[in-house]
């Protein structure tokens, strides 16, 4: 197998050097090594919102997701408590007055009876209205039923849009409103949407797994690892625990470990790349095709490209127990006819542009380049304008060494090394060799932080394991930081009590300095300028 293509060697010491000759504003590379080929911008929209690529089979047929909706009484209410967003703009007129004028009571289901209706639902997945969950004339007879034939897919926007809440919104949940594409949904419950489905164990690879290649042992933020005999209602245990799978986060790698990352912004996509926390993929549509050929359709990893993809990650043994122990439980929950995923033979199998052998197409990745870059930052929020002004100071002298005070300028491409990201860092070695380049699977017991790194991260591309640097946008609306959650606020980031070896353990010694900093950082846009207005 052909390995990924190996990217240009930008590594932290680089990094480093672009610092030491960029004085105060932060490190400064001369041009972006990771620039994505762009399409049509407006298509892109589309293929951002409602592209599925087939994958209604996957979540209609094989998890079973909207027969589970009808099972358990999946009302609207229940759809916002799970923080799912509603496009206000695509419920028909007449129901979205009846609902407004709902939502003007306590919401009980005597004075609310469409919001506490499943029917209601199902309407508004008809509508097209609840964001990333599109439905699909899958009978062909010109019209849209998904009680009566048609199927319910998944697109980008279930993860990466809000609404402006211009309708509803409810606290720690979703929102009604007109879309506001590419923020990250801060509280959408992802597990407890796909432990709603009614064969859930459909997304078995992945699940936190117990793999017998591994002694059993398992690795994620639940005790015991599910396995090829976990009963529906087990799989259910784990995607609904908030523990085990907190809202607001995806577990975006079918390597076996319990690892859900937090959701991410995806707007003005050409400021930031590489792509995934651990910057493991160097172009947009490379990210965005994985998606669709891994994430929003997992059976392709029963393919032979896509075993070739679980040996090369997970070593020969792990790999390949995923892959058949998938096909048993796919046959015992009667799901057949995958993969669903309509994509095409890729001439580079293996590669980055075609992890699993296959790729959907192209022009469309392309256009989702395009849009996703021109999607604008949402304003920053400034209560004081001092403490901006003295926050931005302060944050050149403590902060700068890695992340750029301008945040309008392309950020620098480099992997932090774990060593200076997380200095508490002291891996086990799972599995002491894979394919080049790969490095060996390592874990930290008991920390989150590199549990996503262990699999899959930059060394895939040549470089080493560590964290990719973030933009700093849209923060005053963030709930948890770093991208495992681990942290609460901003001030806790920057709180020298987490510890020096703890992850992200740059701490300004004052207090008053500390709160400086948190106000620059809420008010960060791209046009607020880092060289002070
Ligand atoms: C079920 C939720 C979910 C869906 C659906 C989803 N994503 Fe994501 N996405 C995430 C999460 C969570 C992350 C953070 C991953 C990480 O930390 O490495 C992410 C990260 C990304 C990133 C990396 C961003 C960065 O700054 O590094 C890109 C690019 C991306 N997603 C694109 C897409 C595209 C394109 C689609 C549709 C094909 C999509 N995502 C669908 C949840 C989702
Ligand atoms: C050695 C490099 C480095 C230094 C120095 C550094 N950061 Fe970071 N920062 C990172 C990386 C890498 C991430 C992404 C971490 C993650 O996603 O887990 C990050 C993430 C962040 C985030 C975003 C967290 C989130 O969840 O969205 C904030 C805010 C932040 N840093 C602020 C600061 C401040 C303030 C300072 C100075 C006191 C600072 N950083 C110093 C590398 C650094």
């Amino acid at each position: 197998m052909s390995r990924w293509t190996a990217g240009l060697a930008i590594t932290w010491v680089l990094g480093l050097a672009g610092y030491l000759a960029a004085q105060s504003n932060g490190p400064r590379f001369p041009a972006n090594p990771n620039v994505h080929q762009t399409g049509n911008a407006d298509a892109g929209r589309d293929v951002f919102r409602f592209e599925t690529f087939g994958n209604e089979r996957f979540w209609t047929d094989a998890v079973r997701l909207p027969a589970g909706m009808i099972a358990a009484n999946f009302t609207p209410v229940r759809a916002l408590q799970n923080g799912l967003h509603i496009d206000s703009e695509a419920i028909p007129a007449a129901l979205r007055d009846a609902i407004v004028a709902e939502l003007r009571t306590n919401l009980s289901p005597a004075n609310a009876p469409l919001l506490n209706s499943v029917s209601t639902t199902v309407a508004l997945i008809n509508a097209n209205a609840i964001i990333g969950l599109p439905p699909k004339d899958s009978d062909r007879n010109g019209r849209i039923d998904i009680l009566a034939g048609d199927k319910v897919g998944a697109t980008c926007a279930l993860c990466h849009t809000i609404t402006d809440n211009s309708v509803a919104s409810m606290p720690n949940g979703g929102s009604i409103g007109r879309r506001q594409d590419g923020r990250a949904p801060h509280t959408l419950n992802f597990g407890n949407l796909v432990a709603t489905g009614t064969n859930s164990l459909a997304y078995y690879p992945v699940l936190q797994l117990a793999l017998a290649a591994n002694g059993g042992r398992t690795f994620g933020r639940a005790p015991t690892g599910l396995t090829e005999e976990s009963s529906e209602a087990e799989a259910d245990a784990y995607l609904s625990n908030p523990q085990f799978y907190p809202p607001g986060m995806f577990d975006d790698t079918v390597d076996g470990n319990g690892d859900p990352m937090h959701n991410m912004p995806l707007f003005r996509t050409d400021l930031a790349a590489p792509w995934g926390s651990e910057g493991a993929i160097q172009f947009l549509d490379n990210f965005s095709n994985l998606v669709y050929t891994a994430l929003l359709d997992p059976t392709t990893l029963t393919t032979p490209g896509g075993r070739a993809f679980l040996r090369a990650l997970g070593g020969p043994a792990a790999g390949e127990e995923i892959s058949s122990d998938y096909v048993r439980v796919l046959a015992r929950t009667g799901v057949s006819g995958y993969p669903f995923v309509q994509a095409s033979p890729h001439p580079m199998p293996g590669s980055e542009a075609a992890p699993l052998g296959i790729r959907v197409d192209n022009t469309k990745l392309l256009d989702m380049n395009a849009y996703l870059n021109s999607l604008p930052a949402p304003p920053g929020v400034t209560e004081d304008e001092g403490a901006v002004a003295r926050g931005r100071a302060r944050f050149r002298i403590n902060c700068t060494f890695c992340h750029n005070v301008d945040q309008s300028t392309f950020v620098p491409p480099a992997i932090v090394d774990m060593r200076f990201i997380f200095p508490g860092d002291a891996p086990v070695v799972l599995l002491p060799q894979r394919m080049a380049p790969l490095n060996p699977i390592l874990d930290t017991p008991g920390n989150t932080f590199d549990d996503k790194m262990a699999v899959v991260n930059a060394s895939l591309r040549g470089l080493q394991r560590g964290i990719a640097l973030p933009l700093l946008l849209d923060l005053a609306r963030k709930p948890v930081f770093l991208h495992d959650n681990s942290v609460p606020s901003l001030q806790a980031l920057l709180d020298p009590s987490r510890g020096p070896t703890a992850p992200h353990p740059f701490y300004p010694s004052r207090q008053g300095h500390r709160d400086d900093i948190v106000a620059f950082l809420r008010s960060l846009s791209t046009t607020s300028a880092g060289g002070g207005r």
